[in-house]
């Protein structure tokens, strides 16, 4: 199957024994994951029984077995010890920190790509997850992040919390950086509250400040 460089790179982190692929829609990574040996299982869940319908339809053409598909929200449709590894991708970050603060016992690692709210994200993870990789995927005109976590605990610098750990060797760390700059500034032109200006005044420090390190701008 033909996947594109974000998905790829999402089937690419995933390993254990049995995965929840949480808001599975067109199951490509459901797909993709037992395809290639990535895991023994999938459990397949969508909130929507419409998007859970398009990977129960992938799955039973491609004769696929090991795959359980389960309609509900989050991680309510798994109970403890069922699976080891969870994918939530597609998704806002303070959405996947719902999902995450009512996850069953036994996830091992986490693979994550929001959407947005990244930071929100990383936040929440650093008190019950060690981030192992925390990268972008440059897709087309967008950047997608890309978590890999496991059980543990971190502590993320400022700056680390805004750009993700693992970004300065990205190679297009310039482009991603210039894209932040351009959402900060389109933020910073609104008629923001005193303590978001704040915020992104910071960010945007921080932003300026590795531009400047790299000698490369817009
Ligand atoms: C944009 S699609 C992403 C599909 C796929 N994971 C990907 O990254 O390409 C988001 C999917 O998540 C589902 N979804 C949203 N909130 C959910 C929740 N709380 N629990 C389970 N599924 C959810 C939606 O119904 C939709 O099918």
């Amino acid at each position: 199957m033909n996947i594109d460089k974000r998905l790829e790179s999402i089937v690419n982190e995933i390993d254990g024994d049995t995965l929840v692929d949480v808001g599975c829609d067109h199951g490509k990574v459901t797909f993709e994951a037992i395809k290639r040996g990535k895991v023994n299982k999938v459990i397949a869940t969508d909130i929507s029984q419409k998007s859970l319908d398009k990977c129960v339809k992938l799955i039973n053409k491609a004769n696929i077995q090991n795959v359980e598909f389960r309609c509900g929200d989050g991680l309510s449709v798994v109970k403890d010890n069922e699976a080891d590894v969870v994918c939530i991708a597609g998704m806002g970050g303070y959405e996947i920190i719902k999902i995450l603060s009512n996850a069953p016992k036994g996830i091992k690692k986490l693979v994550l790509c929001p959407h947005h709210d990244v930071q929100a994200l990383r936040l929440y993870l650093q008190n019950s997850f060690k981030i192992e990789k925390d990268y972008a995927v440059h897709v087309d005109d967008h950047f997608y992040n890309l978590i890999v976590a496991k059980v543990g605990k971190d502590s993320l610098s400022e700056k680390e919390v805004l750009l993700g750990r693992d970004n300065i060797s990205n190679e297009d760390y310039v482009g991603l950086l210039n894209a932040l700059k351009e959402k900060y500034y389109k933020i910073l032109a609104l008629d923001i509250p005193p303590e978001r200006l704040d915020e992104c005044e910071r960010c945007v420090r921080i932003i300026e400040g590795e531009l400047c390190g790299s000698k490369k701008d817009i």
